[in-house]
């Protein structure tokens, strides 16, 4: 059946990772991309994308309703991973996640009302709306409280996504991802961080003591979660989607050394940003009850991830050359 896709925000990390992964899954279907190209974007993703048919590109902003309104046209399914997504640049200044995470949603939401034809607006929110726990697990109806200024833009857009649907009847769906790694991650995120300075030679900071918790989503089971939903998800409901794999800082750290061959000596501890969140921890058993599982480990998907980056030098090269370091880990020790 044929099938037109707006997926906002891939020339970035996740949504790059999904357009590849609905032209592999799914054919007879039209591709376009809305992304500013912004500094998190990659040139080169969307050039890989030229190969597929009915692929289009719109470079815009989702803040600017004639730009969405032009890359939305016929669409009958939407994915919003348009974003601004770096925690440290949100507590340096957060007036971009402000704009991007909720003016940018009401925009898009705006536009979808208009298109009759749309079957599905998929809202990517994030498992950190839910703040930190420090024991059990979150579920879709745990408390919100979002504990840094991304965090709390994106709940903005998660909660105006489901009014949406419940003042309008748009057939949203939201999903709260935990931390994803794969290929074509920016390199400010701490995997692709870790991996090209260890590739270089350099050392890799972690901060505080490393003993924060996340759980590790590999990107392709995010993005086959994503694709089940379009399909079989409930409008107006919110998914947890997560690895379900939780690993501290340090024993990540670990794993990336051994499988990279080096030892401790390249760890440099570097001053803990503040109000770091201790622990993120989803349950799953929705998503799952769906048919939805994850195919990858975390050593699978760490092996995947190093992989690339090694083949793929290419990729993340210029953009390491032309990196803002202020905003790497570290950042907060520099500023004392
Ligand atoms: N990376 C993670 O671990 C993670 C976890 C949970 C949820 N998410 C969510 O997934 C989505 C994608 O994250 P990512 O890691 O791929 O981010 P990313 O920074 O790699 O990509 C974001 C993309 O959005 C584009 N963009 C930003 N502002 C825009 C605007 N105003 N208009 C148009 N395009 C704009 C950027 O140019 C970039 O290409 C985000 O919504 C994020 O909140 C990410």
């Amino acid at each position: 059946m044929f099938r037109k896709y707006l997926i906002t925000g891939a020339a970035g990390f996740i949504g790059s990772n999904f357009v590849h992964y609905l032209y592999r899954h799914h054919k007879d279907i039209e591709v376009t991309v809305l992304d500013k190209m912004g500094y998190s974007a990659s040139p080169l993703n969307i050039k890989d994308f030229q190969q597929y048919p009915g692929f289009t590109f719109v470079q815009g902003d989702i803040c600017d309703p004639v730009a969405v309104q032009t890359a939305m046209q016929g669409a009958q399914v939407v994915v919003n991973f348009a974003a601004e997504t770096a925690v440290d640049r949100s507590i340096d200044n957060a007036n971009s996640f402000l704009k991007t995470d909720i003016a940018g949603v009401h925009t898009l939401l705006q536009e979808a009302r208009r298109q009759k034809q749309l079957q599905r607006f998929i809202q990517i929110s994030t498992d950190e709306v839910y703040g930190h726990v420090l024991e059990g697990s979150f579920h879709e109806t745990s408390e919100l409280k979002p504990r840094n200024p991304y965090a709390a833009s994106k709940l903005g857009g998660d909660r105006l996504a489901y009014s949406f649907f419940v003042t309008y009847g748009l057939p949203v769906i939201v999903t709260r991802a935990s931390n994803n790694y794969g290929p074509r991650a920016y390199l400010e995120k701490v995997i692709p961080l870790f991996i090209t300075n260890l590739i270089d030679g350099q050392q890799v900071p972690v901060y505080g003591e490393g003993k924060q918790i996340r759980d590790w989503l590999f990107v392709e089971d995010h993005c086959s979660a994503v694709d089940l939903l379009v399909d079989h998800g409930v409008n107006g409901e919110v998914y947890n989607i997560g690895g379900e794999q939780e690993l501290t800082n340090m024993e990540l750290t670990g794993r990336i050394l051994r499988m990279m061959g080096k030892d401790k000596s390249a760890i440099k501890f570097v001053q803990d940003r503040p109000g770091h969140d201790f622990r993120y921890s989803l349950d799953c058993s929705k998503m799952r009850k769906l048919g939805w599982k994850q195919r990858y480990t975390v050593d699978e998907g760490l092996e995947q991830t190093i992989a690339w980056y090694r083949d793929n030098e290419h990729w993340w090269r210029p953009i390491k050359e032309n990196m803002d370091n202020r905003y790497l880990a570290g950042f907060w020790g520099d500023k004392k």
